[in-house]
């Protein structure tokens, strides 16, 4: 098919945005490695990335990587393991599938040591089969070894192998790991910071959700089931070049909302009530996660407006809680405050602001945190306390902002608002003078979201 007819037929494929080629480029996949060998000491590090895994008889899940390993290598086969030696002057040896023709004609192309040497800016690579007669070797001499630890019980029965085959040279002259150290928490607290590149890529991770989104509001209409709206989405994800979504895509009408983690995805969409999708795209590597709730008819009722127009104030004095310093704790704090002071308003609570908050009360109506880091995994790794505080927010952590309310039948609470179940999340970078939110483009004042709606 000539160009010009498939874009006539398939329709033009916005352009989101300019990207690098690939994902992180081998120079920052380079400088992760050379510092996280500095904090080695000299030790060694071996990460191994993610297995494939059976969905049922012969066939697998889709594969993904394992993030850690990604991060630093940028390599995306199964099968692969890096050994990075720390010391004055560090080596990154990779461990890879061979080529092998007969595989390549059924599964698929693979990279093989050769090549990934040097598009990969490994200093040595080898066969994956090579694994266990190499490890000894290099594990001869070595203080520390870090690795996974707990991640996987083969991994850990693996690397306690390594240790007893060294040992086992002992008497050569050799020593043995005298201490085996996680690997995880040193690459989580690099992965928390993210580098210029980083960003442009979630920024573009996020301008594909949001253009789904948008999608998604203008699709929707009493009749269409969930499935149906869900399709919407991932087509756009994919038709920007998305691997997949970052998480199942949760698209839930009426009292489906009030399930937080609704993925069934299959009930019809009825003309009366509101639609949650919480759904966002990966874009090499890297996750997006937006939340927006509308009317399936495009016009809120009383009712549906009263709880959102809280949600949405909550969400805006979180947003105004990030910039740096401040504590992580305190956006979610600043949007429990205003949930509670509308809930009170509409006499859902009762008492005073800080009294329902003292109490918990407003739990019945908000029972999750307000966000969660973001990155190459849609709930990040990093920590969120540090020495018993909350951690101080910097420039290039990227979190989420998403308060909500789900109201689920009660006799204390007007019939109005039973099933209603609303979430507003946006994704943030906190930057050197405040933050900027990513996914703006996704309307969601309710003037936004029902103009965008009337053009259906
Ligand atoms: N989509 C998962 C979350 O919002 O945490
Ligand atoms: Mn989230
Ligand atoms: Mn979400």
């Amino acid at each position: 098919m000539s160009r010009v007819v498939a874009k006539k037929r398939l329709g033009s494929v916005p352009k989101l945005g300019s990207v690098p080629d690939g994902a992180d480029s081998v120079k920052s996949c380079q400088t992760r490695r050379r510092h996280l060998a500095r904090l080695l000491a000299g030790g060694v590090a071996v990460i191994p990335t993610a297995p494939e895994r059976l969905r049922n008889a012969d066939t697998h899940y889709p594969y993904r990587w394992d993030s850690h390993f990604h991060y630093l290598t940028g390599f995306h086969e199964p099968e692969a393991v890096l050994v990075l030696v720390g010391g004055k002057t560090p080596r990154s040896v990779l461990f890879c599938r061979p080529r092998d023709a007969q595989s390549e004609i059924w599964n698929g192309y693979r990279v093989g040591p050769r090549a990934a040497r040097t598009r990969y800016g490994m200093d040595e690579t080898h066969p994956i089969g090579e694994l266990e007669a190499r490890m000894p070797e290099l594990l001869a001499n070595c203080p520390t070894l870090h690795t996974p630890i707990g991640l996987d019980d083969a991994w850990d029965r693996r690397v306690t192998g390594w240790l007893n085959a060294v040992r086992g040279q002992v008497r050569s002259g050799v020593t043995a790991p005298a201490a085996v150290c996680e690997v995880r928490h040193a690459l989580d607290e690099m992965r928390l910071i993210k580098d210029a590149g980083e960003i442009r890529l979630m920024k573009q991770a996020a301008a594909i959700s949001v253009s789904a989104h948008r999608r998604a509001m203008l699709f929707t209409q009493p009749g269409h089931s969930e499935f149906h709206v869900e399709a919407e989405l991932l087509h756009e994800f994919r038709r920007h070049g998305s691997e997949a979504p970052a998480y199942p895509s949760i698209v839930a009408g009426g009292a489906n909302a009030c399930v937080l983690h609704y993925v069934e995805n299959h009930a019809p969409l009825k003309d009366g009530d509101l639609l949650l999708i919480d759904a966002g795209c990966e874009w090499q590597g890297y996750a997006s996660d937006i939340t927006r709730t509308f009317p399936v008819n495009g016009r809120f009722s009383g009712a549906q407006r009263d709880l959102y127009e809280i949600v949405l104030a909550a969400q805006m004095a979180a947003l105004k809680a990030i910039k740096p310093g401040a504590p992580f704790v305190a956006y979610h704090e600043a949007a429990v405050k205003v949930l509670v002071r509308g809930l009170i308003d509409l006499k859902l609570c009762r008492g005073s602001v800080d009294g329902v908050i003292e109490s918990g009360d407003y739990r019945r109506f908000y029972m999750h945190r307000t966000g969660h880091w973001l990155g190459r995994d849609v709930h990040d790794v990093g920590e969120y306390t540090v020495a018993g505080r909350s951690r101080r927010l910097m420039p290039g952590m990227v979190l989420t902002v998403e308060p909500g309310l789900y109201v689920r039948p009660d006799t204390r609470v007007p019939k109005v608002f039973h099933h209603i179940g609303i979430r507003i999340e946006d994704d943030v970078v906190v930057t050197a003078k405040g933050h900027t939110v990513l996914t703006a483009g996704a309307p969601k004042t309710v003037a936004d979201i029902e103009a965008l709606m009337a053009q259906r």
